[in-house]
Protein backbone atom coordinates (compact mmCIF):
# COMPACT_ATOMS: atom_id res chain seq x y z
CA UNK A 1 0.00 0.00 0.00
CA UNK A 2 1.56 3.37 -0.53
CA UNK A 3 2.16 6.10 1.99
CA UNK A 4 -0.55 8.63 2.73
CA UNK A 5 2.47 11.03 2.91
CA UNK A 6 4.66 12.50 0.19
CA UNK A 7 7.97 11.06 0.22
CA UNK A 8 9.70 14.04 1.25
CA UNK A 9 7.55 14.04 4.67
CA UNK A 10 8.70 10.61 5.97
CA UNK A 11 12.53 10.31 4.11
CA UNK A 12 15.29 8.81 6.21
CA UNK A 13 17.43 10.85 8.10
CA UNK A 14 21.15 11.50 6.83
CA UNK A 15 24.06 13.16 7.95
CA UNK A 16 26.49 14.83 5.23
CA UNK A 17 29.78 15.64 5.51
CA UNK A 18 29.80 19.67 5.94
CA UNK A 19 29.22 21.44 2.56
CA UNK A 20 30.90 24.75 1.61
CA UNK A 21 28.07 25.59 -0.31
CA UNK A 22 25.37 25.67 1.91
CA UNK A 23 26.29 29.06 3.21
CA UNK A 24 25.63 30.26 -0.76
CA UNK A 25 22.41 28.22 -0.64
CA UNK A 26 21.20 29.76 2.37
CA UNK A 27 21.72 33.39 0.82
CA UNK A 28 20.09 32.21 -2.26
CA UNK A 29 17.01 31.22 -0.65
CA UNK A 30 16.52 34.10 1.41
CA UNK A 31 16.66 36.51 -1.38
CA UNK A 32 13.92 34.63 -2.69
CA UNK A 33 11.94 34.76 0.21
CA UNK A 34 12.63 38.15 0.53
CA UNK A 35 11.26 38.78 -3.19
CA UNK A 36 7.68 36.73 -1.72
CA UNK A 37 7.39 38.99 1.16
CA UNK A 38 9.49 37.72 3.82
CA UNK A 39 12.64 39.76 4.65
CA UNK A 40 15.28 39.15 6.73
CA UNK A 41 15.34 35.88 7.51
CA UNK A 42 18.21 34.12 9.08
CA UNK A 43 20.34 31.01 8.28
CA UNK A 44 20.38 28.73 11.37
CA UNK A 45 21.02 25.46 12.05
CA UNK A 46 23.81 23.27 11.93
CA UNK A 47 24.66 24.12 7.93
CA UNK A 48 24.97 27.21 9.08
CA UNK A 49 28.05 26.47 10.88
CA UNK A 50 31.54 25.80 9.52
CA UNK A 51 33.31 22.50 9.67
CA UNK A 52 29.73 20.57 10.44
CA UNK A 53 28.13 17.42 9.56
CA UNK A 54 24.58 18.23 9.00
CA UNK A 55 21.41 16.82 7.35
CA UNK A 56 21.76 18.79 3.93
CA UNK A 57 18.54 21.27 4.69
CA UNK A 58 18.92 24.59 4.71
CA UNK A 59 17.50 26.33 8.20
CA UNK A 60 15.95 29.66 8.05
CA UNK A 61 14.92 31.89 10.62
CA UNK A 62 12.24 34.76 10.14
CA UNK A 63 11.00 36.65 12.73
CA UNK A 64 7.08 37.83 12.28
CA UNK A 65 5.09 40.28 13.91
CA UNK A 66 2.08 37.21 14.77
CA UNK A 67 0.84 34.27 13.73
CA UNK A 68 -2.57 35.86 12.64
CA UNK A 69 -2.33 36.50 9.46
CA UNK A 70 -0.35 33.11 8.73
CA UNK A 71 -2.24 31.99 5.44
CA UNK A 72 -2.01 35.06 3.52
CA UNK A 73 1.26 35.18 4.67
CA UNK A 74 2.42 31.72 3.10
CA UNK A 75 0.15 31.85 0.01
CA UNK A 76 2.88 32.95 -2.22
CA UNK A 77 5.31 30.74 -0.87
CA UNK A 78 3.60 27.72 -2.05
CA UNK A 79 4.09 28.60 -5.63
CA UNK A 80 8.21 28.21 -5.29
CA UNK A 81 7.47 24.71 -3.91
CA UNK A 82 7.57 26.22 0.03
CA UNK A 83 4.94 23.49 1.89
CA UNK A 84 3.15 24.84 4.80
CA UNK A 85 3.19 22.21 7.79
CA UNK A 86 0.24 22.96 9.61
CA UNK A 87 0.67 23.78 13.34
CA UNK A 88 -1.06 20.80 14.75
CA UNK A 89 1.16 18.38 12.78
CA UNK A 90 4.08 20.33 13.46
CA UNK A 91 3.23 20.30 17.25
CA UNK A 92 5.55 23.43 18.35
CA UNK A 93 3.41 26.27 19.07
CA UNK A 94 5.90 28.77 19.28
CA UNK A 95 6.96 28.38 15.57
CA UNK A 96 5.10 28.02 11.85
CA UNK A 97 7.12 25.80 9.66
CA UNK A 98 7.60 25.78 5.94
CA UNK A 99 9.23 23.15 4.27
CA UNK A 100 11.08 23.49 0.24
CA UNK A 101 10.56 20.61 -1.67
CA UNK A 102 13.25 20.22 -4.45
CA UNK A 103 13.38 16.86 -6.34
CA UNK A 104 10.47 14.91 -3.66
CA UNK A 105 13.60 15.96 -0.97
CA UNK A 106 14.01 18.40 1.72
CA UNK A 107 15.64 21.22 0.56
CA UNK A 108 15.06 23.92 3.24
CA UNK A 109 12.81 24.73 6.29
CA UNK A 110 11.69 27.75 7.25
CA UNK A 111 11.12 28.62 10.62
CA UNK A 112 8.48 31.69 11.23
CA UNK A 113 8.79 32.84 14.84
CA UNK A 114 7.75 35.66 16.88
CA UNK A 115 10.09 38.18 18.35
CA UNK A 116 11.37 37.71 22.05
CA UNK A 117 10.30 33.79 21.90
CA UNK A 118 13.11 32.04 23.94
CA UNK A 119 13.18 29.43 21.14
CA UNK A 120 14.05 31.88 18.82
CA UNK A 121 17.22 33.32 21.19
CA UNK A 122 17.89 30.04 22.10
CA UNK A 123 18.57 28.85 18.27
CA UNK A 124 20.90 31.72 17.48
CA UNK A 125 22.25 31.04 20.77
CA UNK A 126 23.13 27.61 19.65
CA UNK A 127 24.38 28.74 15.93
CA UNK A 128 26.80 31.26 17.61
CA UNK A 129 28.00 29.05 20.29
CA UNK A 130 28.99 26.25 17.89
CA UNK A 131 30.59 28.64 15.49
CA UNK A 132 32.49 29.79 18.52
CA UNK A 133 33.50 26.91 20.41
CA UNK A 134 35.07 23.96 18.25
CA UNK A 135 35.24 21.11 21.25
CA UNK A 136 31.72 21.46 21.77
CA UNK A 137 30.78 21.27 18.13
CA UNK A 138 32.95 17.85 17.95
CA UNK A 139 30.91 16.55 20.51
CA UNK A 140 27.95 17.47 18.62
CA UNK A 141 28.95 16.13 15.35
CA UNK A 142 29.81 13.42 16.99
CA UNK A 143 26.34 13.18 18.78
CA UNK A 144 24.38 13.78 15.66
CA UNK A 145 25.79 10.46 13.49
CA UNK A 146 25.59 8.17 16.34
CA UNK A 147 21.53 9.55 16.50
CA UNK A 148 21.52 9.69 12.60
CA UNK A 149 22.12 5.79 12.60
CA UNK A 150 20.04 4.85 15.58
CA UNK A 151 16.56 6.91 14.89
CA UNK A 152 17.28 6.78 11.44
CA UNK A 153 13.60 6.91 10.44
CA UNK A 154 12.19 8.72 13.22
CA UNK A 155 12.74 12.13 12.83
CA UNK A 156 11.09 13.18 15.93
CA UNK A 157 13.04 10.70 18.09
CA UNK A 158 16.13 11.62 16.61
CA UNK A 159 15.24 15.66 17.18
CA UNK A 160 14.26 14.86 21.18
CA UNK A 161 17.14 13.17 21.83
CA UNK A 162 19.41 16.29 20.36
CA UNK A 163 17.23 18.79 22.87
CA UNK A 164 18.91 17.79 25.67
CA UNK A 165 22.71 17.85 24.16
CA UNK A 166 21.25 21.72 23.27
CA UNK A 167 19.92 22.32 26.60
CA UNK A 168 23.11 21.75 28.47
CA UNK A 169 25.18 23.58 26.09
CA UNK A 170 22.91 26.74 26.58
CA UNK A 171 22.99 26.29 30.26
CA UNK A 172 26.89 26.51 30.43
CA UNK A 173 27.04 29.03 28.27
CA UNK A 174 24.83 31.48 30.65
CA UNK A 175 26.71 30.37 33.69
CA UNK A 176 30.16 32.38 33.49
CA UNK A 177 33.16 31.02 32.91
CA UNK A 178 37.02 31.31 32.88
CA UNK A 179 40.01 29.86 31.36
CA UNK A 180 42.61 28.27 33.61
CA UNK A 181 45.50 28.33 32.12
CA UNK A 182 46.80 24.48 32.58
CA UNK A 183 47.17 21.46 30.89
CA UNK A 184 47.17 19.59 34.89
CA UNK A 185 43.70 18.01 35.00
CA UNK A 186 44.03 17.49 38.83
CA UNK A 187 44.35 21.22 39.15
CA UNK A 188 41.52 21.50 37.29
CA UNK A 189 39.49 19.18 38.97
CA UNK A 190 41.12 20.69 42.31
CA UNK A 191 40.00 24.34 41.69
CA UNK A 192 36.46 23.42 40.43
CA UNK A 193 35.66 21.64 43.33
CA UNK A 194 36.81 25.08 45.37
CA UNK A 195 34.68 27.02 43.64
CA UNK A 196 32.19 25.41 43.15
CA UNK A 197 29.33 25.19 40.40
CA UNK A 198 28.88 29.15 40.39
CA UNK A 199 31.41 29.56 37.61
CA UNK A 200 32.84 27.29 35.10
CA UNK A 201 36.53 26.55 35.14
CA UNK A 202 37.61 25.36 32.07
CA UNK A 203 40.93 24.01 31.20
CA UNK A 204 43.25 25.31 27.65
CA UNK A 205 42.18 21.98 26.01
CA UNK A 206 38.42 22.33 26.87
CA UNK A 207 38.69 26.13 25.62
CA UNK A 208 40.22 24.52 22.26
CA UNK A 209 44.28 26.41 23.46
CA UNK A 210 46.91 23.95 22.28
CA UNK A 211 50.35 24.65 23.66
CA UNK A 212 52.31 23.93 26.97
CA UNK A 213 53.26 27.42 28.42
CA UNK A 214 57.04 27.54 29.93
CA UNK A 215 57.70 28.39 33.22
CA UNK A 216 61.08 30.40 32.71
CA UNK A 217 61.03 31.98 36.19
CA UNK A 218 63.22 32.20 39.58
CA UNK A 219 59.37 32.74 41.32
CA UNK A 220 56.26 31.32 41.51
CA UNK A 221 54.64 34.61 41.11
CA UNK A 222 56.45 35.72 37.88
CA UNK A 223 55.68 32.07 36.47
CA UNK A 224 52.31 32.30 36.76
CA UNK A 225 52.28 36.13 35.92
CA UNK A 226 53.88 34.54 32.62
CA UNK A 227 51.08 32.22 32.13
CA UNK A 228 48.20 34.19 32.42
CA UNK A 229 49.38 37.08 30.47
CA UNK A 230 49.87 34.24 27.82
CA UNK A 231 46.76 33.04 27.82
CA UNK A 232 45.11 36.39 27.89
CA UNK A 233 47.00 37.54 25.31
CA UNK A 234 45.78 34.86 22.96
CA UNK A 235 42.13 34.91 24.06
CA UNK A 236 41.62 38.24 25.29
CA UNK A 237 39.17 36.20 27.48
CA UNK A 238 39.73 36.46 31.69
CA UNK A 239 41.73 33.94 32.65
CA UNK A 240 43.94 32.97 36.06
CA UNK A 241 46.99 30.85 36.13
CA UNK A 242 48.42 29.30 39.07
CA UNK A 243 51.97 28.08 40.06
CA UNK A 244 52.62 25.90 43.09
CA UNK A 245 55.99 24.59 44.83
CA UNK A 246 57.44 22.71 47.72
CA UNK A 247 59.06 24.18 50.12
CA UNK A 248 61.31 22.17 52.52
CA UNK A 249 62.85 24.38 55.25
CA UNK A 250 65.81 21.91 55.53
CA UNK A 251 66.61 21.74 51.75
CA UNK A 252 66.75 26.08 52.29
CA UNK A 253 62.92 26.30 50.40
CA UNK A 254 63.81 23.90 47.62
CA UNK A 255 62.45 22.38 45.21
CA UNK A 256 60.30 25.70 45.50
CA UNK A 257 59.63 27.03 41.84
CA UNK A 258 61.29 23.55 40.36
CA UNK A 259 58.95 21.04 42.02
CA UNK A 260 57.84 20.00 38.81
CA UNK A 261 61.39 19.64 37.17
CA UNK A 262 63.22 18.92 40.25
CA UNK A 263 64.81 15.14 38.99
CA UNK A 264 64.93 16.57 35.65
CA UNK A 265 62.94 17.67 32.43
CA UNK A 266 60.73 14.41 32.13
CA UNK A 267 58.71 15.74 35.47
CA UNK A 268 58.05 12.19 36.89
CA UNK A 269 56.64 12.47 40.45
CA UNK A 270 58.50 9.06 41.59
CA UNK A 271 62.08 10.75 40.21
CA UNK A 272 61.12 13.83 42.33
CA UNK A 273 60.09 12.29 45.33
CA UNK A 274 63.09 10.21 45.29
CA UNK A 275 65.06 13.27 44.89
CA UNK A 276 63.90 15.14 47.58
CA UNK A 277 64.19 11.88 49.76
CA UNK A 278 67.59 11.40 49.42
CA UNK A 279 68.44 14.94 49.88
CA UNK A 280 66.77 15.49 53.15
CA UNK A 281 68.15 11.64 54.08
CA UNK A 282 67.27 11.23 58.14
CA UNK A 283 67.05 15.10 59.20
CA UNK A 284 64.58 15.20 61.72
CA UNK A 285 63.62 18.56 60.52
CA UNK A 286 61.03 17.91 58.37
CA UNK A 287 59.03 21.15 57.92
CA UNK A 288 57.79 22.12 54.87
CA UNK A 289 54.83 23.92 52.95
CA UNK A 290 53.41 24.04 49.78
CA UNK A 291 52.76 27.32 48.17
CA UNK A 292 50.36 28.30 45.40
CA UNK A 293 49.92 31.73 43.50
CA UNK A 294 46.94 32.33 41.43
CA UNK A 295 47.36 35.09 38.70
CA UNK A 296 44.04 36.29 37.79
CA UNK A 297 43.99 38.52 34.90
CA UNK A 298 40.15 39.99 34.88
CA UNK A 299 39.24 43.24 32.85
CA UNK A 300 43.30 43.99 31.61
CA UNK A 301 44.16 43.68 35.63
CA UNK A 302 46.42 41.62 37.29
CA UNK A 303 45.34 40.25 40.95
CA UNK A 304 47.34 37.73 42.93
CA UNK A 305 46.30 35.42 45.38
CA UNK A 306 48.68 33.11 47.55
CA UNK A 307 47.59 29.94 49.78
CA UNK A 308 50.20 28.47 51.64
CA UNK A 309 50.16 24.91 53.74
CA UNK A 310 51.84 24.18 56.43
CA UNK A 311 53.16 20.62 57.24
CA UNK A 312 55.99 17.74 57.43
CA UNK A 313 57.94 15.50 54.97
CA UNK A 314 57.26 11.76 55.99
CA UNK A 315 60.41 9.76 55.49
CA UNK A 316 58.41 7.38 52.81
CA UNK A 317 55.91 7.79 50.60
CA UNK A 318 52.09 6.60 51.38
CA UNK A 319 49.15 6.59 49.95
CA UNK A 320 48.46 7.11 45.97
CA UNK A 321 45.49 9.55 45.54
CA UNK A 322 45.90 12.92 44.77
CA UNK A 323 49.51 14.32 42.32
CA UNK A 324 53.30 14.98 42.26
CA UNK A 325 54.66 15.11 46.14
CA UNK A 326 51.02 14.43 47.63
CA UNK A 327 52.37 11.15 49.10
CA UNK A 328 55.16 12.28 50.86
CA UNK A 329 53.25 15.32 52.99
CA UNK A 330 51.13 15.39 55.89
CA UNK A 331 49.39 18.77 56.55
CA UNK A 332 49.42 20.44 60.16
CA UNK A 333 46.33 19.22 61.50
CA UNK A 334 46.20 15.55 60.29
CA UNK A 335 48.22 12.15 60.43
CA UNK A 336 47.31 11.45 56.52
CA UNK A 337 49.49 12.74 54.01
CA UNK A 338 47.49 14.05 51.14
CA UNK A 339 47.84 10.60 49.20
CA UNK A 340 45.67 8.95 51.87
CA UNK A 341 43.15 11.79 51.69
CA UNK A 342 40.25 12.05 49.66
CA UNK A 343 39.93 15.69 47.22
CA UNK A 344 37.62 16.63 49.94
CA UNK A 345 39.70 15.91 52.48
CA UNK A 346 42.68 17.68 50.91
CA UNK A 347 40.42 20.55 50.32
CA UNK A 348 40.27 21.04 53.89
CA UNK A 349 43.79 22.13 54.27
CA UNK A 350 45.07 22.31 50.55
CA UNK A 351 47.37 25.36 49.43
CA UNK A 352 45.15 25.37 45.89
CA UNK A 353 42.02 25.52 48.21
CA UNK A 354 43.05 28.43 50.41
CA UNK A 355 44.25 30.27 47.30
CA UNK A 356 41.51 29.63 45.51
CA UNK A 357 39.07 30.65 47.94
CA UNK A 358 40.40 34.10 47.72
CA UNK A 359 39.76 34.00 43.78
CA UNK A 360 36.32 33.07 44.48
CA UNK A 361 35.79 36.14 47.02
CA UNK A 362 36.92 38.06 44.92
CA UNK A 363 34.95 36.84 41.53
CA UNK A 364 32.17 37.34 43.57
CA UNK A 365 32.23 41.01 44.10
CA UNK A 366 32.88 41.01 40.27
CA UNK A 367 29.93 38.60 39.08
P1 LIG B 1 53.27 23.55 38.75
O1 LIG B 1 52.47 24.55 39.51
O2 LIG B 1 52.46 22.87 37.70
O3 LIG B 1 54.58 24.07 38.27
O4 LIG B 1 53.52 22.41 39.81
C1 LIG B 1 54.74 22.11 40.31
C2 LIG B 1 54.80 20.72 40.83
O5 LIG B 1 54.49 20.80 42.20
C3 LIG B 1 53.84 19.72 40.24
O6 LIG B 1 54.36 19.06 39.14
C4 LIG B 1 53.71 18.75 41.37
O7 LIG B 1 54.77 17.84 41.37
C5 LIG B 1 53.85 19.64 42.58
N1 LIG B 1 52.54 20.01 43.11
C6 LIG B 1 51.80 21.09 42.83
N2 LIG B 1 50.66 21.09 43.54
C7 LIG B 1 50.70 19.98 44.28
C8 LIG B 1 49.79 19.39 45.20
O8 LIG B 1 48.70 19.89 45.48
N3 LIG B 1 50.17 18.24 45.74
C9 LIG B 1 51.35 17.64 45.46
N4 LIG B 1 52.23 18.12 44.60
C10 LIG B 1 51.90 19.29 44.01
Amino acid sequence: MSSPFPKWATEPIRIADPDPTWPEKARRLQHQLSTLGIPNSEHIGSTAVPDLPAKPIIDLLATIPSFDNIEALVEPLRHEDWHYVPPELDQRPYRRLLIKVENEKRAAHLHLMLPHSVEREAEILFRNLLIRNQPLRAQYAALKKGLAAEHADDREAYTNAKTQFIKNALAMAAKPRIIFATNNQHKVIEIQSAIGDKLEVISLKAAGIDIDIPEPHDTLEANATEKSSTIHKLTNDNCFSEDTGLEVMALGGEPGVLSARYAGETRSFEENIKKLLTGLGDNPDRRARFRTVISLNYNNTEHLFEGICEGRILPAPDGDDGFGYDPIFVPEGDTRSFGRMTLEEKNRYSHRRKAADQLVAFLQTQI
